[in-house]
């Protein structure tokens, strides 16, 4: 793996991976950076390493501090750990679900001072035509973040009913044109690529939407990443053992992209920060529903606009933070 030349940002990642450029900005660096400038040394978790813009910049900022990352892709996981090298044993990375993070956090029985989950996808995964993320590549209708999970997008184009789909296109996009899309779909398949698919959907919405902003099949794309990948079941069960394991007075903040993923995280928070019971709902209750956090940010936060014309990708994050209080703080 080779550093590239002519990495403007400092956190920004910029390596080749195989054949493929990994050039990830992070978004809302300054703000993260914020929240967590306050915390004691101790254990951060990263639990969406990704290419580790975040991650460098947050053991940077504190040398005394720890990290540990998580992602379920393998391709994330090598990049982090090629980029973290540098701090040694302050940095460990490893490839799980955070939803697993009790299980991963419980086996040396750490507590954290703080934890960032930037949900969602990496401009790597976006920028590798083989992993069938873009509608801007030819390629087959993948989309798993990890490649040994069993679901992959052909699957739900080419299987779910009319109905399925709609909701999902729905739920996971607020496509307006969902009912459309889905409808086109059902009566083109087999759809065997990610370029089939862009054009169905082109040909599926009004005309006028095909003429203006964004290309018409992203939310589509979104959609089936999100189904494919289960991603917004994981969210609520991770958040609820990450607040579990933060040691009074550590922090999280959460990015997420789109309002389906800020919705469960707003409910999340807010439940924490009112007590009411955050336990997973599969096991019995152990937070005695009491608050335990406190919002830092009553509102969400935004990126500003400077940022969204250096990365466009942020244009659609969603920022909020949280810390856990001290017993009878509340
Ligand atoms: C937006 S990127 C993170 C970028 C990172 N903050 C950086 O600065 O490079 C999101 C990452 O989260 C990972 N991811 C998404 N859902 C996950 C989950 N449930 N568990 C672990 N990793 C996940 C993706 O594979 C992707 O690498």
């Amino acid at each position: 793996m080779t550093s590239l030349p002519g990495d403007s940002s400092p956190n920004s990642t910029e390596h080749i991976l195989g054949d493929v450029k990994f050039d990830h900005l992070p978004v809302m660096l300054a703000e993260v950076l914020e929240v967590f400038e306050e915390i004691e040394d101790g254990l951060i978790v990263d639990a969406t390493i990704g290419g580790a813009g975040h991650a460098q910049a947050l053991l940077q900022q504190a040398p005394g501090r720890q990290l540990l990352g998580i992602d379920r892709d393998p391709s994330a996981v090598k990049v982090s750990r090629d980029r973290l090298a540098e701090f040694g044993q302050k940095a460990q990375v490893v490839q799980g679900r955070f939803d697993e993070i009790g299980q991963i956090l419980d086996l040396d029985g750490r507590q954290l001072n703080g934890a960032l989950f930037d949900l969602g996808v990496s401009s790597h995964q976006l920028d590798t035509p083989s992993r069938g993320f873009s509608h801007r590549y030819a390629a087959p209708l993948d989309m798993r973040m990890n490649p040994d999970d069993a679901l992959e997008a052909a699957t739900i184009v080419n299987s779910y009913g009319e109905q399925e789909l709609t909701d999902l296109l729905r739920t996971n996009s607020d496509e307006r044109f969902a009912y459309r899309i889905a409808k086109s779909i059902v009566s083109a398949r087999p759809i065997e690529s990610t370029q089939e698919l862009a054009d169905i959907v082109r040909s599926a919405v009004p005309a006028a939407a095909r003429r203006k902003g964004r290309h018409p099949a992203m939310r589509t794309f979104q959609a089936l990443r999100i189904a494919v990948n289960n991603e917004l079941a994981l969210i609520e069960p991770a958040l609820a053992q990450t607040i579990e394991r933060l040691r009074p007075g550590g922090r999280l903040v959460v990015l997420s992209y789109h309002s389906g993923e800020d919705r469960i995280v707003k409910h999340v928070l807010r439940d924490a920060a009112d007590g009411v019971c955050v336990c997973p709902s599969s096991l019995p209750c152990i937070c005695g529903s009491e608050p335990n956090v406190r919002l830092l940010r009553r509102k969400v936060v935004r990126p500003t606009e400077a940022e969204i014309e250096r990365n466009p990708r942020a244009a659609s994050a969603r920022f909020r933070a949280a810390e856990r209080l001290f017993v009878g703080e509340a």
